[in-house]
């Protein structure tokens, strides 16, 4: 294995091009892509990724440019207006003009809020993105799309920007709760259903290896603990075990590659970009009533089997395509099963989901793993067995 095995970069082709590179110890080339004319650095960062953002900045400083680090409160807390309003404060009294940029290192609350702050400030100003849990690698900090929460529902207020680049550092991994790693291997997989069947086969045969990167014991409160996304352990030491990093390079640059292929294709959110919302109406539904303590992969684990079983019953997949749902994302360490006698409250939350038209439910079901078709306002009782199939 060599170096360049280990660093792959994929294109995001679309009005406003960028490259995404996945791989290793890539902070000093992120640093290094700010371009000539930016004076400026402002880097997002939450609490845990304070030792990072100090090393960022001194890389930033040493490159001849200023670095303002702005902290900003952990996890959902940070994606709020108020705290948009005093980053641009920030960005006001450090006297950020058009050609400074922004940068965002952490998951994908702060890659969400960092891209807000810069799709705004100035009308738009570039934004770098350097994710550091999986969802964010392989989701959030890829597709251009940006936002916050305010009371009436998350991510409400937003904005598309593309990011002039994305820098997917497989080490930062090594110091992720397992809890949120496991999360974001439901992201991963729902790839591997919806598109690249390679990235099933590769998680299939590695999935002790999968199950033992360690990190420390995820700390989130979480009602999802209980039914699956658990086996955290002993704290990491903060190092990868070096068997795991080229798998979790390989399939973090598979995912990126369909989420890139996708968006290229489907800047603005239409129909293309409809497939890789596999699993989510069923896990909007239960992030929703479960009043979101569940972390959004468990709950788009759930999702992926309600939707599996789905398809099922309408003769779309055989019963050994839904079962390899089950077993794969089990085996994982996620739930692939819901509370029952909870049917009335889910349904209602699907029908209050912003991506559904009207009153009718709107679901992506496969016709066969790798094929995505869409599936509108199925017959309830089609629903209600889905449901009684995932649920215990
Ligand atoms: N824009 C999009 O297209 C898109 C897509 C999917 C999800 N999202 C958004 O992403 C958010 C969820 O992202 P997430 O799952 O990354 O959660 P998160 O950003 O809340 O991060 C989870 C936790 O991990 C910590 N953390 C991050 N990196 C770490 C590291 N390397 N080591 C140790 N701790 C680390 C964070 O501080 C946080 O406490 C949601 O707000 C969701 O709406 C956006």
């Amino acid at each position: 294995m060599t170096d360049s095995d280990l660093r792959h970069v994929i294109a995001v082709t679309g009005a406003a091009p960028y490259d995404v590179t996945v791989g290793t110890d890539l902070l000093e080339e992120a640093v290094a892509s700010v371009p000539a004319e930016a004076a400026r650095v402002l880097v997002v960062h939450s609490q845990p990724l304070q030792r990072k953002a100090d090393y960022l900045k001194r890389l930033i400083d040493e490159s001849g440019r200023l670095g303002v680090l702005v902290e900003v409160p952990d996890a959902e807390a940070g994606k709020t207006a108020e705290v948009a309003a005093f980053a641009w404060g920030v960005l006001g009294k450090s006297e950020f003009t058009r050609t400074d940029v922004v940068m965002a290192l952490g998951g994908g609350a702060v890659t969400d809020l960092a891209g807000f702050v810069a799709a705004s400030w100035l009308r738009g100003v570039g934004v770098i993105q350097i994710p550091t849990t999986l969802l964010a690698m392989v989701d959030a900090a890829v597709g251009g799309k940006t936002g916050i929460n305010i009371t009436e529902g998350k991510n409400l207020v937003g904005a598309f920007h593309e990011p002039l680049s994305v820098w997917c550092d497989v080490s930062f991994l090594s110091t992720l709760p397992r809890n949120d790693l496991v999360a974001g291997m439901a992201e991963v997989v729902k790839v591997g259903f919806i598109r690249d069947l390679e990235i099933l086969t590769l998680t299939e045969a590695n999935i002790d290896l999968l199950r033992s990167v360690d990190a420390q014991d995820g700390s989130r409160a979480g009602g999802e603990t209980g039914a699956g996304v658990s086996g955290a352990s002993a704290a990491g030491d903060g190092s990868l075990d070096p068997a795991a990093v080229p798998v979790l390079v390989e399939l973090i640059r598979r995912a990126v590659q369909v989420k890139a292929d996708v968006v290229s294709a489907d800047l603005k959110e239409s129909h293309l970009r409809e497939i890789l919302n596999y699993g989510h109406t069923f896990a909007h539904a239960i992030e929703y009533t479960e009043r979101y303590q569940w972390r959004h992969g468990a709950a788009v684990s759930v999702g992926m089997v309600y939707a599996a079983e789905l398809a099922g019953l309408a003769g779309k997949l055989t019963e050994a395509e839904v079962e390899r749902h089950r077993s794969l994302l089990s085996a994982l360490g996620l739930p692939v099963t819901y509370a029952g006698g909870r049917w009335d409250a889910l349904h209602l939350a699907m029908k209050r989901d912003k991506k559904t038209r009207g009153d009718m439910l709107r679901f992506v079901i496969l016709q066969g793993i790798g094929n995505p078709v869409r599936f509108e306002g199925p017959d309830p009782t089609l629903l209600i067995a889905a449901y009684d199939a995932v649920s215990r």
